[in-house]
């Protein structure tokens, strides 16, 4: 089973407007392949001068933002809807990452109706999972992870859950420098398809992109990529970087 490659750069809450499009012109400079799928990830008040600025040079490069509302419109002052998403044409919602999860407390149940939100506009959720220092201290990780794909995830249909992406993103490897190793993300990758078979299918847990994310670098793409369950990376602080971007996406 062929499965579409992706490194997708989350910028999270980084970069003014002019550093963001800067950014975004080197990469649509550098980048004119459609494999793997790059996509940039910028905060809510950009995505769309970034979204237009990369459709009006055609370039193959997809966009994405890092979180949406579960509701439809209404009054949720500071909130953005998936519809809303949809309507400026951007694709992809970053979904359930660990900061929000610890910081702005989203739990299963609310990431599970936000997934159902952004797949009722046709987007394409990233949806994040991963354990703690702590958890995986105790060697935990297996189970964190299982509970968070069920509920988070395992409410879709079938033909729902084929177009989610998941991100499996260690928080201990967040921002620390810390990768896991190869081995590590292979074997939790592996983990989350035989638990995607089990509730599944064998035929949709083989068509799950399944993404790396923590510490993801152009140093240590490629060791990661080689993994058979390994799809492609979320990247944070290296995305930031045209050259270092750059070089993980032709690390695949
Ligand atoms: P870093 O690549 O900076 O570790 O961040 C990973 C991440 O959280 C991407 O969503």
């Amino acid at each position: 089973m062929k499965r579409d490659k992706i490194v997708a750069g989350n910028w999270k809450m980084n970069l003014g407007l002019d550093e963001g499009m800067e950014l975004v012109e080197k990469l649509a400079k550098a980048y004119t392949h459609h494999e793997p799928r790059m996509v940039v990830i910028p905060p809510f008040l950009h995505a769309l001068a970034v979204q237009n600025y990369l459709q009006s040079v055609h370039s193959p490069i997809e966009v994405g933002v890092q979180n949406c509302h579960q509701e439809t419109k209404g009054a949720f002052t500071g909130e953005i809807s998936a519809s809303m998403i949809r309507s400026c044409r951007i694709p992809f919602v970053v979904l359930g990452h660990s900061e929000r999860r610890q910081y702005f407390a989203e739990t299963d149940a609310l990431l599970a109706q936000k997934v159902k939100a952004a797949l009722g506009q046709g987007l394409i959720p990233i949806y994040c999972v991963g354990e703690p220092l702590t958890v995986r201290e105790g060697s935990g990780q297996n189970d964190f992870v299982a509970h968070q794909l069920e509920k988070g995830l395992f409410h879709l249909s079938p033909e729902q859950f084929k177009e989610v992406v998941i991100a499996y993103e260690p928080i201990w490897a967040i921002g620390t420098g810390v990768t896991a190793s190869p081995e590590q993300a292979q074997d939790m990758h592996a983990f989350i398809r035989h638990r995607i078979a089990i509730h599944y299918s064998e035929a949709v847990a083989a068509a799950t992109r399944i993404l790396y994310g923590g510490s993801v670098k152009g140093s240590n793409a490629r060791d990661l990529f080689v993994q058979p369950d390994v799809d492609g990376a979320l990247v944070g602080g290296a995305s930031l970087d045209a050259d270092d971007f750059l070089r993980i996406a032709s690390s695949i």
